[in-house]
């Protein structure tokens, strides 16, 4: 198996079918990544020795400049033998469950909303996760997406909940199933990404932008299931009202019986229905919090139109990044 070498001397071994982004976060070592998908260069790496192959030549996160000096995507690289590779390992990076892969089989399709469905997979192997975390799903044959668990991580399935795409490959093929056994079994590799619940004892907000309802989901669940006494603040952002989850919709999911999560959907269209906040999604957060955002733990997951507004907004009024958890989908 080849070896990989970084200029601080540390080493992994990594298999050839596998990126050296995942090969090291497998050793435990803290490699610096987000998407896992080839956009946000995150992942970026110097080549000092060997050849890798190029799973995505031209991918959104790598610019000309990078390509001149030899940086490449370690979520997109993989070896061509033993490689010599220039990289700052990062402490945030170290996996608390370190990823593997395990075969898996579709067993349930549910719709939640009129284009988000649950699908619910029983893994071969357990994979232990943090709530707020993804994973990668493989369809042998068309492809591999980032997907974000919806569960807490104590149930012996794994839960995900995808949007439709328009003309998108892997979540029409998911959604054109006639039924959960049409799908052949898939590979999942998890879990991935840092944006997952911290226990301390503040105040909570998720904010769900359309498919980053997953991962919001997974954390008040958590949240409920901690029996946490702090209010967590759930924002849920679509288009229309039909794109939305009713207050009892959402109590429902989340299993919130005694009704301890403050739910508030948004749409960014003109809305009909009583309760339903106007706008897009971080500006209702602003209108909600006012300028009182201190003691917050913030979590957003969505396109990254949303995360990357919502960034800038927050350090525009001098919001601490350490209190800012987020997950871009791109
Ligand atoms: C961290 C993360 C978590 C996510 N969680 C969710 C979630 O919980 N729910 C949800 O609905 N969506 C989620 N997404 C988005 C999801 O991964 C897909 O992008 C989305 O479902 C569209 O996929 P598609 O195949 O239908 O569309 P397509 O348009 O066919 O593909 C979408 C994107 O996949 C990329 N892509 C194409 N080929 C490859 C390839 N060979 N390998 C890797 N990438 C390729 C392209 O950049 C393309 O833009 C998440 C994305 C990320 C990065
Ligand atoms: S983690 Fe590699 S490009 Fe985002």
């Amino acid at each position: 198996m080849p070896i990989i070498t970084t200029e601080n001397g540390q080493t992994f071994s990594c298999h050839e079918t596998d990126t050296i982004a995942r090969a090291a976060l497998r050793a435990g070592l803290g490699f610096p990544y987000e998407c896992n998908s080839g956009s946000c260069g995150t992942c970026k790496f110097t080549l000092v020795e060997g050849t890798i192959d190029d799973l995505m030549p031209g991918a959104s996160g790598i610019t000309e400049r990078d390509v001149r000096k030899q940086r490449k995507l370690g979520c997109q690289s993989r070896p061509c033998g033993d490689l010599a590779i220039k990289v700052n390992f990062d402490e945030a990076y170290v996996p608390i469950h370190q990823p593997s892969a395990t075969r898996a089989t579709l067993i349930s399709i549910e719709p939640v909303t009129h284009d988000i469905y649950s699908w619910r997979f029983k893994p071969e192997q357990r994979i232990d996760f943090l709530p707020g975390q993804y994973a990668l799903i493989n369809i042998p044959g068309v492809g591999e997406r980032a997907y974000s668990m919806s569960g807490t991580g104590t149930e012996a399935y794994l839960e995900f909940m995808i949007k439709k795409v328009p003309g998108g490959k892997v979540s029409n093929l998911l959604f054109n199933l006639p039924e959960a056994s049409a799908l052949p079994e898939i590979i999942i590799d998890g879990p991935y990404g840092i944006a997952h619940y911290r226990t301390r004892n503040c105040v909570k907000v998720c904010l769900a932008g359309g498919s980053g309802l997953a991962p919001m989901l997974s954390i008040a669940r958590a949240h409920l299931a901690a029996g946490a006494l702090e209010p967590l603040h759930f924002f849920f952002g679509g288009k229309t009202d039909a794109d939305l989850l009713s207050p009892e919709a959402f109590r429902a999911l989340v299993a919130d019986h005694a009704g301890q999560i403050n739910y508030y959907p948004v749409a960014s269209e003109q809305t009909r229905v009583a309760g339903t906040l106007n706008g897009f999604l971080h500006t209702a957060f602003f209108d909600v919090f006012n300028a009182d955002l201190n003691g917050l733990d913030i979590y957003c997951a969505g396109p990254p139109a949303l995360t990357s507004a919502l960034e800038l907004a927050l350090s525009e009024k001098g919001f601490s990044p350490e209190h800012l958890f987020f997950d871009r989908y791109c």
